[in-house]
């Protein structure tokens, strides 16, 4: 058969939804690196999962461009703004497209549609009486004259003295604190010691009772409990009216939307941001002659889902969904959170070379279907974070993958392809095991829908399993030497072929091109999730099987990281290593980040034979670590596992050969030096994450002793030694 022409909703159980599906809009200044891309790839599974239902979907997304930071990386840049946005949003369209996501639209919020809706929600918030104008004093740079967000003030510590520290927290002491208690504070822009300055704003009154009422009520229906009880302890009780009105305006210079009526004043980007949501929808619209107003009107029934990284859930489930209601609109269906993506364990980091950018995955050849396929095996629908271990990954990809997966069609495509004229046997299509797996694909679409694709993934490789245990029982290559079993050998083929259709349907929301791939080797119409039910056919044969998939190589990683990393010189500003802040840090380190990018042989001075250069020892990441706990390894006569406190979110695991000098308690508490970025190894007894330094003898049969290096007092945790 070829693949019928089948009513593409005939699958879909509740009729044809009309359904808005966006995902957070990526900074304007910035590239896209793999903490995005859990967000990008986990939306992206789910508007193809739920087109495959034959559902009127949209997927919209925007570059979000305007703000302070991009104004001024523009400058150091020496282009204008517009220049800016327009490189990177080629860049970040891309990137896009090569991870396979299906945007419907790629736009910008610096678009005339953003600029006349922002107007439109703007006017109708202040008609309803909940905009107010406010004088209130901020840090203003006199040289620069502008007003300075608290993250472009630095100044020392309060604490400890330590110089160049943010306005909210010390880096070296960890102590957290008021922009104004820095000590001899500077604007990052021009260094001047910035001044108290009064200027008028508007707010958005969020504390209107109007507003906590509404909002009160739309909590009821958010999907994940964590975001339901992140946004009652900000509602808190009745009566206790502990919302806060919202600064939405911004003094020039500000690269974004004049206010209507307030020459000077400028929306501040996170309220053009959302609003750019509807602005790209809005294009679409335009272009495809769909009813914009019916879908986003107050009382529209279409439905509308917003993913986000759990870092913006207050933006999403307070100031939007308001704007929203009390600008005539719907509001969202939902609003679906995800965790942050850690890397072996730990936050992204430059000098591990694990700030992994799309850029470098596109440049190393890896195929991008492998990351979608590993992010969705861990994805599920809670807020939690995920960790990308690298050893998991190549693992996980090569033993589903290719191991599972693509083996089941390499095993007997060949076979019915030179054997059968590429025919299935029509009798087979009725095999028990496939009438197993064609139950159980609505139960993975709903797996899909609910977004627990990690559960739906596993419900994929154990259907794999069960395939490729029913291909080493029937065992074609045996059958294949006896014309006599013709009839058997045809029909483990069929069935195992036919199996490979339905697991690749199972696969298809996550794995569109290798879908793509297998639809054109099976000669058959992109597969739609009501193509359970139609099997392969006599009449319509299979083509010639190229292989699918490779494998993982160990070097393809190591390439990737090399790729990723920099010298410690070129991440010297460790905020630019933490997602959160990667948007301001990257307006301040961009001429850092070009150097690492321009190649590191280029960069590396030569050095005599038998020495290293000041850029090889800059290569070691030295720290300083608290051994804030150490026992006994079992089974071990050398080691003890310490765990490090080295600043970081999370501490880390290290193995050590000093038992023979050292009591474990005689260590806790103590401060050494490790190297942090010493790349991860996997001993009998654990992932050991790095290197402790000790001194012994050349000669330690003669002179036996172990002496762990510990700093001057005064070291803290993370300080880096160089
Ligand atoms: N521009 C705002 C969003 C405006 S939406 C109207 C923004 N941009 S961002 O570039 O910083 O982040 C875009 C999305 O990527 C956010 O949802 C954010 O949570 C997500 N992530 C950024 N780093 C991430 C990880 N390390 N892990 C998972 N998601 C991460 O916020
Ligand atoms: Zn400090």
């Amino acid at each position: 058969m070829s693949a019928p022409a089948t009513d593409p909703s005939a699958g879909a159980p509740t009729g044809r939804r009309q359904i808005l599906v966006t995902s957070a809009l990526p900074y304007a200044n910035g590239q896209i690196h793999i903490g995005h891309l859990v967000e990008y790839i986990q939306t992206d599974i789910w508007a193809r999962a739920l087109r495959m239902h034959g559902h009127e979907v949209y997927y919209v997304g925007a570059d979000d461009t305007h703000g302070t930071p991009i104004m001024l990386r523009a400058e150091k840049e020496g282009i204008t703004p517009k220049a800016l946005i327009e490189r990177v949003w080629q860049e970040h369209k891309r990137d896009f497209d090569h991870f396979g996501i299906s945007f419907d639209n790629y736009y910008t919020t610096d678009s005339d549609e953003n600029r006349v809706l922002a107007e439109t929600f703007y006017r109708a918030l202040k008609d309803a009486g909940l905009i107010e104008a406010r004088d209130i004093e901020q840090a203003y740079d006199p040289v620069r004259e502008m007003f300075l967000p608290d993250r472009f003030i630095k100044g020392e510590c309060p604490k400890c003295g330590a110089k160049d520290q943010y306005g909210d927290n010390c880096e070296a002491c960890g102590a957290a604190y008021q922009p104004t208690d820095l000590v001899k504070p500077y604007s990052v822009v021009s260094g001047a010691t910035p001044v108290r300055k009064t200027s008028t704003h508007y707010f958005f009154r969020l504390s209107d009772p109007r507003c906590e009422n509404f909002l009160r009520g739309w909590v009821g229906g958010l999907a994940q409990p964590e975001a339901t009880n992140k946004m009652r302890e900000w509602l808190g009780g009745v009566g206790e009216a502990k919302l806060a009105d919202w600064d939405i305006s911004r003094d020039a210079p500000y690269f974004g939307f004049e206010i209507p009526d307030a020459p000077g004043k400028y929306f501040y980007v996170w309220l053009d941001a959302p609003v750019g949501y509807y602005a790209s929808f809005k294009h679409l619209a335009a272009q495809r002659g769909i009813d914009f107003d019916a879908w986003v009107r107050k009382g529209s029934t279409a439905e509308q889902y917003h993913f986000i990284g759990k870092d913006i859930l207050y933006f999403h489930t307070l100031f939007w969904p308001a704007m929203l209601e009390f600008s005539g609109h719907r509001t969202p269906t939902n609003v679906f959170a995800h965790g942050f993506l850690t890397v072996d364990g730990v936050k992204m980091s430059k000098s591990r070379g694990t700030f992994i950018t799309a850029q470098s995955m596109i440049e190393t050849g890896l195929n991008p279907e492998w990351l979608r396929y590993y992010f969705a095996a861990k994805l599920n629908s809670t807020m939690e974070d995920l960790d990308l271990n690298l050893d998991d990954f190549q693992a996980r990809v090569n033993s589903d993958l290719v191991g599972k997966y693509v083996n089941i069609a390499s095993r007997t495509a060949g076979f019915l392809f030179k054997r059968f004229e590429g025919r299935v046997q029509d009798s087979a299509m009725q095999h028990p095991l496939l009438v197993t797996l064609r139950a159980a694909i609505p139960n993975i679409a709903a797996l899909y829908e609910a977004r627990e694709y990690n559960r739906a993934l596993r419900q994929t490789m154990e259907l794999a399993d069960a395939v490729n245990a029913f291909v080493d029982s029937a065992k074609p290559w045996d059958q294949a030497k006896d014309s006599a079993n013709a009839v058997a050998l045809h029909e483990t083929c069929s069935v195992s072929i036919e199996a490979f259709r339905l697991l690749t349907l199972a696969l298809k929301p996550v794995l569109p091109a290798l879908a793509q791939a297998v639809e054109g080797f099976l000669g058959i119409a992109p597969l739609q999730w009501a193509d359970a039910a139609v099997p392969l056919s006599s009449a319509q044969p299979v083509n010639a099987y190229k292989h699918l998939m490779t494998r993982v190589e160990q070097k393809q990683i190591d390439a990737l990281l090399a790729a990723n990393r920099e010298s410690l010189q070129a991440s010297e500003n460790p905020a630019a290593a933490t997602c959160g802040t990667a948007a301001i840090a990257a307006a301040t380190a961009a001429p850092a980040k070009a150097k690492a990018k321009a190649g590191s042989a280029a960069q590396t001075a030569e050095a005599p034979p038998g020495m290293i250069s000041i850029d090889d020892f800059a290569k070691i990441d030295l720290r300083i670590a608290k051994i804030v706990a150490c026992s006994a390894v079992e089974g071990s006569d050398k080691l003890l596992q310490l765990t490090l406190d080295v600043g970081e979110e999370t501490t880390r695991n290290v193995f050590s050969g000093i038992k023979s000098a050292y009591q474990p308690e005689q260590l806790v508490g103590k401060l050494t030096v490790m190297v942090a970025n010493l790349a991860p190894r996997k001993m009998k007894f654990g992932i050991s994450e790095g290197m402790v330094l000790a001194a012994s003898a050349t000669n330690e049969k003669a002179e036996p002793g172990i002496y762990v290096l510990e700093p001057d007092s005064g070291a803290k945790p993370g300080m880096r030694v160089k």
